[in-house]
């Protein structure tokens, strides 16, 4: 039977998730707080990393190596870059990217360093339980590009520059770095996240407005989704 991972970047993507499951365990290690758990008869390992790159990738990499989990799922929220995408929407990433990677200077493109690759992509098993949970509750869940980086977009300007170098739907803060331990360590994931700004100057104020109630979204919908990874 699989282990779950599940994080998110900020306390409340995951405090909906420690609401629902049973049997927690807290277990401190590397400077954060790990919480086993089980849901319906389900293992689960549930943290938040904190917010970027470097923080999503030593709970991925944490969750992976020290705690055994054998499919990561992200849980959280995001800034929209496709204006199909209206807040406390749903989208799931087929493949990410990193927005503020850059040695363009050597005439690589954005995103890219020798021996990584622009676009990670995220498990295709894990994406169709996504769709059929969101078949059954009548959701409407895109499916696209996330792009990830070091910073809070509130710019039509950066996502512009985001949308025409890597045809990303949505933007966040760690999506990417997490997809990328992942994959170098073979591990199934998934990313998910509800819209809670689109990433323009009113940005901040609409984060601070939905960021709650869009995490929420996201949470239960992954509940739904562990219910049906076997
Ligand atoms: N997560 C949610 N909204 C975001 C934004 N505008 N920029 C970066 N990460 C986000």
């Amino acid at each position: 039977m699989s282990k779950i991972a599940i994080m998110g970047a900020m306390p409340e993507e995951i405090a909906p998730l420690l609401e629902k499951v049973e049997n927690i365990k807290k277990i401190e290690y590397a400077d954060n707080n790990y919480y086993e758990a089980t849901y319906k008869g389900k293992e689960l390992v549930i943290a938040y990393s904190k917010i970027g790159k470097v923080f999503s990738s030593l709970t991925a990499s944490t969750l992976l190596e020290k705690f055994a989990c054998d499919k990561l799922l992200f849980s959280g929220v995001a800034g929209a870059i496709n204006p199909d995408l209206k807040i406390g929407d749903l989208i799931i990433a087929d493949k990410l990217c990193q927005h503020d990677l850059d040695i363009s200077i050597f005439g690589h493109d954005f995103g890219f360093v020798p021996e990584g690759a622009k676009f990670v992509e995220s498990d295709e098993r894990l994406r169709s339980i996504a769709k059929e949970v969101a078949k059954k509750n009548e959701l409407i869940l895109i499916e696209g590009t996330i792009a990830t980086g070091d910073q809070f977009v509130a710019s039509n300007e950066r996502k512009a520059f985001i949308s025409e170098n890597f045809g990303a739907d949505a933007l966040e803060m760690e999506g990417a770095s997490v997809a990328v331990v992942c994959d170098a360590l073979n591990v199934p994931f998934f990313v998910l996240r509800a819209i809670s700004d689109t990433a323009n100057d009113d940005a901040g104020m609409d984060f601070d407005e939905f960021m709650v109630s869009s995490a929420k979204i996201s949470a239960a919908f992954i509940l739904e989704m562990v219910e049906k990874i076997d």
